[in-house]
């Protein structure tokens, strides 16, 4: 089996971070404001660290904005949500565009009102030549959503004879699956103190290194993403091998 496309176990910086974004409730309630407060204020915070990205030269950064079960949430919270996302991407578009950033959207998007839907699409089209951050929001995504509708894909390409059941391998059936054409993520940071991932990208984490910061979302900036990256940075990355074995490969 081949190692995961990624950063090699001596790269002192991650190509793909992926972050989930905790803490806006909490920000919000410590300073006595609605919890809508802190998203609004966590959508600065997805402002600075896009920018901080692209200055460190990450090639790719993937946000959960909206898991799947986020719909659990009160009515009047899911709609501020969804308001605060339309309103973002009208607002940041023109900046990430010439910033040289390539927006993309994971996750079943068919829930989404025809507005929200539309913007998506625009932002994707007019930033799909960028060379620079691939950024990409999973909104309406879980990762065993992701394994699902990979699954029915092959499942298609087979029923049509596109595809021998037994040529789906690791590496064809991840094909199939959202990222595809990224590397898999080498540094997963979860902000707000909990230490879970929250059917985030379950397949592509596999070989990923994790990172849990005290520090809520809203609170994130530049100065935290570094700490993060030298975390990183001081990890030896296995894949399965033995620490001497990654070592002497280091110094071949
Ligand atoms: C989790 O905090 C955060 C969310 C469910 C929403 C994330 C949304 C943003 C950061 C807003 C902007 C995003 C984009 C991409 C424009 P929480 O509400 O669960 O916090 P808590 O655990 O403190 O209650």
């Amino acid at each position: 089996m081949a190692y995961p496309e990624s950063t090699d176990s001596t790269s002192a910086l991650p190509r793909h971070i992926a972050i989930v974004m905790d803490g806006n409730g909490r920000w919000a309630q410590q300073r006595a404001l609605p919890r809508t407060a802190g998203h609004r204020q966590g959508a600065k915070a997805v402002r600075r660290v896009v920018q901080a990205c692209s200055e460190r030269g990450i090639e790719a950064l993937t946000l959960f904005a909206f898991s799947s079960e986020n719909w659990r949430r009160p009515q009047w919270e899911v709609d501020v949500l969804m308001k605060l996302f339309a309103a973002t991407l009208r607002s940041e578009i023109d900046r990430l565009d010439k910033a040289n950033v390539r927006l993309r959207f994971i996750g079943d998007q068919r829930a989404f009102s025809t507005a929200l839907q539309n913007y998506i699409v625009k932002a994707e089209q007019r930033t799909v030549g960028n060379t620079g951050l691939a950024l990409v929001i999973a909104a309406n995504y879980g990762g065993r959503w992701d394994v699902v509708q990979a699954a029915q894909r092959a499942a298609a390409d087979v029923a049509a004879g596109r595809l021998q059941p037994a040529d789906l391998t690791l590496e064809s059936f991840q094909r199939y699956l959202c990222l595809a054409d990224l590397p898999e993520p080498d540094l997963f940071i979860r902000t707000g103190g909990e230490q879970r991932i929250s059917n985030f990208l379950l397949w592509q984490l596999a070989y990923t290194e994790l990172y849990f910061t005290e520090r809520l979302w809203p609170d994130y900036d530049a100065a935290d993403l570094a700490e993060a990256c030298a975390a990183f940075a001081s990890r030896q990355r296995r894949f399965g091998q033995t620490g001497e074995q990654v070592a002497g490969a280091a110094h071949a």
